[in-house]
Order: C-alpha cells, then sequence, then structure tokens
C-alpha cells in the first residue's frame, strides 16, 4: 500500500529536462546501483556493515554505517534556526570545530564523512552526499522510500551549537526541536524514526551504557530496538509493551533517559500509532526524514523531488579526425518491460537539416538494478570498436531523439540537445622532452563561443572542489582543419588533477569531460 502510494506520488512528479550536470549526477546516485557492486549502496548492504571497527576487532560490532549516517545528518542538520534561517543540512558537521562539541561526541562522524564525501564531485555538494546518505541507509535497509531533492550547498564555516543530548529536560528539548522547525509530534516521530537504528556506545557515553563484554556488540552498543540494523517499527512495539531494552528508555540513570520522557510526552499517542501500524509509521519516517534532510540555510533553493529519467544520455563524446566526427556515448532507458525483439533506435538532425537514425547496441552488461526498477544500457555504435559511430564533420548534430518498440521519448518535444560547437581532436599530443601537452579542441565556424578553457579540478583544505580555469589561444591563432572546423591549442604540463574541456558558447559556460587529458602520456607524441 505504502510503495504504491509513494510510487504514484512519484509518477506524477516530473522528471527534470536532461542535460543538467547536478541533477544527472544525483540521479545516477540514487538509481543506477547494481547493489553490492557500486555506488552508496554497497557500503550499507549488509546492513550491518560497518567500514571503522576499532582495533581490527572481528566479529560484530554492533555499529553500522547505515546508523552512523542518519545520525550524521541529524546532527549537521540540528544546527538549523529557522528564526533567523542559520543552519541545517550544509556539511557544517565536517569542521574540527563542530565535531570537537560534547554534543557531537563520537567518531561517527568522521567515519560517515570518510565515505560520502568521497561521492562530492564538481557538482554534488558534500551535504547532498550526506543527504543522499541517509536516503539509502534507510531505503536499503527495509525503511520506505524518501522523495530527494538536491541542491544543498557547503558550509564554508561552522554552524553555532544546537545538538540536543540526552541528559537536558523535555521542555529544553521541546524547545530545540521547535528551534530546527519541529512540533513536539514530529519530534517525537523523528527521534523514533532515528533510533529504529543502531543505539548507544559506551566510549562516547560510558555513563549510560558500561562495557557489555557482548561478542556480538564488540565496541559496546546498547541498541534502541532488537532491529538496529532494520528500518521497522520495533522501536515503538517494544517501547509500548513494556519490553524494550532502549538505553535511552530504561537507564539505570533517569536523567539521561531522553526517549523515555520524549516518547511519553503526548501521553503515548504517538508511539501506540507507530506501534499498531507499521505503515503509518514508515510513511511519517518518510515524510520526517525529507523535511529533516530539507532543512537547509535560508537562500539555498532545493530541486524538485528527483525522479528516473525514462531516458537518459550519457558519457557523450566528439573527437574530430580529419572530416569526420567520431560520435559516441551511451543510452540508458529506464524499467522497460522485457522485450527479447526489442528494436531501440537514435534518431538525429543535423546542422544542414538532415534527419537520420541509428540502431543501438544493447549494452547488457550494463544493466542495473534498483528495488524500484530496472535500467538497460545500449551503446552508440556499429561495430565493437567501442568508438562510437562517425558523422560527416561538416553535417554534424544538433538534437536527438529515442525510438523504443516504436515509441518516440524526446523529453516532450524538446529533444536531447546535443553540443558539437567545441570537440576534442585527434591532433593533440604530447611532448616527451618537458611533459607537456599540445591540447588542440575544434571549435566550429559559425559559432558564438567567446572563449575556450581547460578546467583543473582540484581539492582544497575544506574539501571544496575548485576549478582553475587557463584559456585556449584564441582565434586569430586558429588552423582549420575543414569547412566546419578551425583548430584552438594550448600547451600545458602534466598535471595530477582531473582535466575537463570548458567553453562559453553564446555566453553559456558549459564542460566536457577530459579522461583524455589527465593521464598526459596517454595521448600520441607530437611529430618532431
Ligand atoms: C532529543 C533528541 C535526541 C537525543 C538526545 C539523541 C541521543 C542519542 C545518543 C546519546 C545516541 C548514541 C550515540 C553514540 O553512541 O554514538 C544516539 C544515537 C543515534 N541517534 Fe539520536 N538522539 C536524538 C535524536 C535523534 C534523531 C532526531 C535522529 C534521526 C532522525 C537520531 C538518530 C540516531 C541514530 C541513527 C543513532 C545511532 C548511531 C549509531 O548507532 O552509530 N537521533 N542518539
Ligand atoms: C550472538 O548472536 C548469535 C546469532 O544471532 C546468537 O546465537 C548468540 O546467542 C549470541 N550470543 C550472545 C552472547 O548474545
Ligand atoms: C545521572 O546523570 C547526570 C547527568 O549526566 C549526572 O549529573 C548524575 O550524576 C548522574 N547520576 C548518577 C547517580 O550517576
Ligand atoms: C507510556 O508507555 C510506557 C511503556 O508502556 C509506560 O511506562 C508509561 O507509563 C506510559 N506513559 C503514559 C503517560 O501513559
Ligand atoms: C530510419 O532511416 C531509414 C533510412 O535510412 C528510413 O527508411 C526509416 O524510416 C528511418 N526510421 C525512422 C523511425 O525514422
Ligand atoms: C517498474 O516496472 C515494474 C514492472 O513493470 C513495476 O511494477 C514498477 O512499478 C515500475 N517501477 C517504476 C518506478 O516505474
Ligand atoms: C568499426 O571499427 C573500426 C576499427 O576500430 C573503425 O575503423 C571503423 O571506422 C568502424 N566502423 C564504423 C562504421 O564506425
Ligand atoms: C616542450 O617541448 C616542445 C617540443 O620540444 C616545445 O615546442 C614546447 O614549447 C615545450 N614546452 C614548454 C612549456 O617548455
Ligand atoms: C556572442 O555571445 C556573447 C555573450 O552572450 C554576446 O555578448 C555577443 O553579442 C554574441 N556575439 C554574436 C556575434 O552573436
Amino acid at each position: 500500500m505504502l510503495r504504491l502510494a509513494l510510487l504514484t506520488y512519484f509518477a506524477t512528479a516530473h522528471a527534470y529536462l536532461w542535460p543538467s550536470p547536478m541533477l544527472d549526477e544525483l540521479e545516477s546516485l540514487l538509481y543506477e546501483i547494481t547493489p553490492g557492486t557500486s555506488g552508496m549502496a554497497n557500503f550499507i548492504q549488509p546492513c550491518d556493515t560497518f567500514s571503522f571497527a576499532s582495533g581490527g576487532g572481528s566479529g560484530p560490532t554492533g555499529r553500522s554505517n547505515a546508523a552512523d549516517w542518519i545520525r550524521t545528518a541529524y546532527h549537521d542538520m540540528a544546527t538549523h534556526n529557522i528564526a533567523d534561517g542559520t543552519g541545517g543540512l550544509d556539511a557544517s558537521i565536517r569542521f574540527a570545530e563542530e565535531q570537537a562539541r560534547a554534543e557531537n561526541v563520537g567518531d561517527g562522524f568522521a567515519n560517515t564523512l570518510d565515505v560520502l564525501a568521497g561521492f562530492a564531485t564538481r557538482y554534488v555538494s558534500i551535504a547532498d552526499t550526506l543527504a543522499l546518505g541517509t536516503v539509502m541507509a534507510v531505503e536499503f535497509c527495509g525503511g520506505p522510500q524518501i522523495p530527494f531533492r538536491g541542491g544543498r550547498v557547503d558550509a564554508t564555516e561552522p554552524n553555532l551549537p544546537g545538538v540536543p543530548e540526552p541528559e537536558q529536560t523535555l521542555d529544553s528539548h521541546i524547545a530545540t526541536f521547535a528551534k530546527q522547525g519541529f512540533t513536539q509530534d514530529e519530534m517525537i516521530g523523528l527521534v523514533a524514526c532515528g533510533h529504529t537504528f543502531g543505539g548507544v556506545q559506551h566510549a562516547p557515553f560510558p555513563d549510560i551504557v558500561p562495557e557489555l563484554n557482548d561478542p556480538n556488540s564488540t565496541e559496546s552498543v546498547a541498541h534502541f530496538d532488537s532491529t538496529n540494523t532494520h528500518f521497522d517499527n520495533n522501536i515503538a512495539i517494544e517501547y509500548i509493551s513494556g519490553t524494550t531494552q532502549n538505553p535511552l528508555v530504561v537507564g539505570f540513570n533517569d536523567t539521561t533517559n531522553s526517549d523515555r520522557r520524549i516518547f511519553g510526552s503526548d501521553g503515548n499517542v504517538t508511539m501506540l500509532s507507530f506501534a499498531n501500524s507499521p505503515e503509518l509509521f514508515a510513511s511519517r519516517c518518510s515524510e520526517l526524514f525529507a523535511r529533516m534532510l530539507d532543512t537547509v540555510p535560508s537562500g539555498v533553493q532545493l530541486s524538485d523531488v528527483i525522479t528516473p529519467l525514462p531516458v537518459k544520455p550519457s558519457n557523450l563524446q566528439f573527437i574530430l579526425d580529419g572530416d569526420v566526427l567520431q560520435f559516441s556515448g551511451g543510452v540508458r532507458f529506464w524499467n522497460l518491460t522485457d522485450n527479447p525483439n526489442r528494436v531501440a533506435l537514435l534518431l538525429w538532425d543535423d546542422h544542414l537539416g538532415g534527419v537520420h537514425n541509428f540502431t543501438l547496441l544493447s549494452l547488457l552488461e550494463s544493466s542495473t538494478s534498483y528495488p524500484q526498477g530496472v535500467a538497460t544500457g545500449y551503446r552508440f555504435g556499429d561495430n565493437s570498436s567501442g568508438s562510437g559511430f562517425l558523422l560527416d564533420a561538416a553535417a554534424g548534430i544538433t538534437n536527438m531523439r529515442f525510438m523504443v518498440d516504436g515509441k518516440l521519448e524526446d523529453q516532450g518535444g524538446v529533444g536531447f540537445a546535443v553540443q558539437d560547437a567545441v570537440v576534442f581532436t585527434t591532433t593533440s599530443c604530447f611532448f616527451g622532452n618537458n611533459f607537456t601537452a599540445q591540447f588542440n579542441v575544434a571549435v566550429r565556424k559559425g559559432v558564438n563561443v567567446t572563449s575556450v578553457y581547460i578546467e583543473t579540478q582540484a581539492s582544497d583544505s575544506l574539501g571544496h572542489i575548485t576549478i582553475t580555469e587557463t584559456d585556449f589561444f584564441s582565434p586569430d591563432s586558429t588552423v582549420a582543419v575543414n569547412s566546419a572546423y578551425s583548430i584552438w591549442t594550448v600547451n600545458l604540463a602534466e598535471s595530477p588533477f582531473t582535466r575537463y574541456v570548458g567553453a562559453e558558447i553564446d555566453g553559456v559556460k558549459s564542460s566536457m569531460a577530459l579522461g583524455l587529458f589527465s593521464q598526459l602520456p596517454a595521448l600520441p607524441s607530437c611529430p618532431s
């Protein structure tokens, strides 16, 4: 029932238009998942996975990445002040100053950032990876789907404190949640939703949890419920039935029994409803987790809910070789029904008014799956060379559409715009004597290209990805290749950093991945 309701909701939300660098990457992180082999889900499945056992200890630690990720997102968000719009989910928890606060005791935050920040890119913020981590942990460990929006912005300095602690009073907790934007009802819900995972560890909370000497919990974690690596309503069932072992309910020192005070604060009405209905608990948690993740500093604009694109081109690349453009890339279709006789076509328009089509090759090995759907990949090309197919350079390409089993996919008539104004060329080369490369790109004549530059990507001391631009020599030094393109060039030393080519076309900047240019010796040697 719940899944159906959510799927209907997801289906009516409209997808964004490709291309959109940030949303394209977030969509892949969310939906292109093969459990056990790639992506964030690999770090939380099986759900008792814990990557940081202390002292290389063997056996079940009692901890899990999933629990750490959810707690980290809450503590990062909990600095929000609804009155002045400061704080929120902005990855400020990555600053040592925040992690040193008593309200953020424990190593779970550093552990979480160790894994999740590695998924941040020039387009995806660390804060978005923290939010995605929570979505993954909940969805892949038995919980409901959580509608996900992108666009969180990383803080450049620590936020003010604001995370609740167990020894504080109920009134103070009500006030703290109100400051974060949550009512008392929502507070009860959010604490129960969070505490269906994990527990309290001895090391950071020796006054709440003693050494357990339990071979099944080598890090001495007293769990909130009996299914601590799985999303379910046992947190409520065990609380209501009086069998709970939750250390924040039945701890020997009542001062630190914050869950007991919070869960009972409405006369148990909310917890009773959760105990009676796993569906209600799941739908409430979906809603409250989404609210938690979408609590961001004022001024940050989040995207619409990201739904899987039905059709998504990927890794498009052009290489000019004389009078032909080698066009390579792929396309992913979402949740196609099985059809062994499928015909998938790429249709495209060229610059001269021509319309063409091409049969796509199935890429069975790239089929990926997700609990709610299956992704199927195809690549452009008509032989096994992997080099795509060849276009007449003068004709080029402006726009693509796809046709699968006779059904046209064109993003509601907009099509898939393709940029062949600035393309790589086979003439780039490497000078072995001084480890310098001559980078060449071909720029299409008649297109308003105002600048072309190499983008070098590095990471600053705060974990932010920075881009520096190095201009290509502009038109006065260009060399015509053919009637359609001329070459712009720049010499640059070998660099350990990832590089892209960027261009400003009709006043709009865009970038092209340039794997080729990060390993210069992979380029052919320059003619001497
Ligand atoms: C008054 C509010 C809250 C208090 C006082 C509180 C307190 C605590 C404490 C003391 C721990 C043990 C941490 C450790 O040993 O590392 C803990 C763990 C945890 N908390 Fe909360 N919490 C509160 C609200 C929340 C909320 C709203 C969420 C998420 C929605 C949440 C999610 C978690 C999770 C997932 C863990 C398990 C971490 C692990 O096992 O590594 N908590 N909480
Ligand atoms: C540890 O877990 C195993 C498997 O769940 C169980 O059979 C065993 O009794 C547990 N040991 C302790 C000391 O709780
Ligand atoms: C109970 O916890 C509070 C707060 O941490 C502490 O001040 C108090 O001494 C504790 N009481 C006992 C009996 O340990
Ligand atoms: C709520 O439920 C718990 C556990 O059954 C019980 O100990 C407590 O007295 C209840 N509180 C109220 C206000 O009914
Ligand atoms: C594909 O191109 C061929 C000719 O090259 C044409 O006969 C056919 O109608 C085209 N198919 C579609 C779906 O446009
Ligand atoms: C994917 O297809 C299956 C089977 O046709 C269907 O049950 C499911 O709802 C679809 N999922 C999405 C997200 O459309
Ligand atoms: C097929 O592959 C070969 C070898 O890589 C290549 O030279 C040729 O251009 C390809 N054919 C077409 C039509 O793309
Ligand atoms: C590297 O060597 C090539 C060929 O000898 C030369 O043309 C180029 O200017 C040199 N680049 C630098 C940065 O010294
Ligand atoms: C080219 O684009 C720039 C930036 O949008 C604009 O200022 C300029 O007028 C354009 N030039 C032509 C010839 O369209």
